[in-house]
């Protein structure tokens, strides 16, 4: 089978103990991959006041994918690598789509008592490069009593349109062929007219495609009163960060919870990454749940054509998970990193 060309950022916290899990699992698939790792992150930054150095980014461009792990470090002022570093990625990458899977998987516990895995098995497709990241907007008057802080969601026909049609393309490849815009129309009207024009043009496309719509409080509240209801959902940038928590809570943690950033045009590498963040908490103490990230490799897969790879690795983290439910206390990141690549392997 072809070799994968695949850059890693392993980047803070634990991100770094997760990502070494990650590419266990990767290496036990038997595809031969070839990875170069970059130091990116909150020590780096410390080191030499880089975040993202063009020549990195550029050199991260001939990749086939990149897996990251997380960053954000408590000394590192709030935005510094979160802006220049994760979205600027996001941003020069065109990774317009966010992929963000919801599902439950069987065994698993859900703070939702009576939930079973049918309930709970949706994509949320979170668009990646716009709203609110796009970071228009500034600041008056810092310090005094009459500070003005504004901040913009930018939002363009064409960063909508190609973010939707790509969700109606998920939904119809789908069994239940449902796809729900979630916005907040009643409010913000400039912006949620944009996506609701859109939405409803791009619809008369899939007439197989059963659409409905859902402001994002409701949304918020029917992903923990009933889960099933969603199937695919499309939503801005900011709404689905938000979303894909509590999407990440419902469907048994954060350290279950895998994404990917994606380029569906392909004209740079997609980059995959557990949704949580570094974890700073229980950083350093072998704690971190590795299973996001492994979901994160399994996704990966998938995106470069290696559809049974990408299914062994899922199958194997759903036996895990099933085996969770009597042995799972105590197990460190290294030991579910191992139990899970024997499986794989074997
Ligand atoms: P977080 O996801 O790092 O942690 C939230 C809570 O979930 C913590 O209690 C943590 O211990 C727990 N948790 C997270 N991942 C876990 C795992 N794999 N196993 C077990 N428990 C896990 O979110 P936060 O605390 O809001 O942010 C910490 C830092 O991470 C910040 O700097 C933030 O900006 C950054 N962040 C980065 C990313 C990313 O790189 N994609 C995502 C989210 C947050
Ligand atoms: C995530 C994170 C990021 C986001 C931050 C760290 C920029 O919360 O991947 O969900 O808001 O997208
Ligand atoms: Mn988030």
């Amino acid at each position: 089978s072809r070799n994968i060309r695949l850059a890693v950022i392993p980047g803070d916290g634990i991100g770094t103990e997760v990502v070494t899990e990650g590419l266990k699992v990767l290496e036990a698939v038997g595809t031969k991959v070839e990875t170069t790792t970059y130091d990116l992150g909150a020590k780096r930054y410390h080191e030499t006041g880089e975040t993202l150095p063009d020549s990195v980014l550029d050199e991260l461009r001939g990749y086939d994918a990149i897996l990251l792990g997380a960053v954000g470090d408590p000394s590192v002022p709030p935005g510094v690598l979160e802006r220049d570093l994760l979205l600027k990625l996001r941003f020069q990458l065109d990774h317009y789509v966010n992929l963000r899977p919801v599902k439950l998987f069987p065994g698993v516990e859900t703070p939702l008592g009576k939930a079973r895995p049918e309930d709970i098995d949706m994509i949320v497709v979170r668009e990646g490069t716009e709203g609110l990241y796009a970071g228009t907007g500034g600041v008056m008057r810092r310090g005094t009593p009459h500070e003005i802080a504004t901040q913009e969601s930018l939002n363009t026909a064409h960063g909508v349109e190609r973010v939707v049609r790509y969700a109606f393309e998920k939904a119809i490849g789908r069994p239940r062929k449902k796809l729900t815009l979630v916005h907040k129309t009643n409010v913000l009207t400039y912006a949620g007219d944009l996506w609701a024009r859109i939405f409803d043009r791009v619809g008369l496309e899939y007439p197989d495609v059963e659409t409905d719509y859902c402001h994002v409080d409701a949304a918020s509240m029917f992903f923990v009163s009933q889960p099933e209801r969603f199937d695919v959902i499309v939503t801005d940038n900011l709404f689905g960060d938000i979303l894909t928590d509590i999407g990440a809570a419902i469907a048994g943690g954060i350290g279950l919870a895998a994404s990917g950033n994606v380029n569906p045009d392909r004209t740079a590498p997609s980059m995959f990454e557990p949704v949580h963040g570094s974890a700073p908490d229980i950083a350093g103490k072998g704690k971190a749940d590795p299973t996001a990230t492994i979901l994160s490799v399994a996704m990966l897969l998938e995106h470069l054509g290696l559809a049974q790879e990408a299914a062994r690795v899922e199958q194997a983290v759903a036996d895990d998970l099933v085996e969770r439910l009597t042995g799972w206390a105590g197990r460190t990141t290294h030991e579910i990193g191992d139990d899970i690549t024997a499986r794989v392997a074997g």
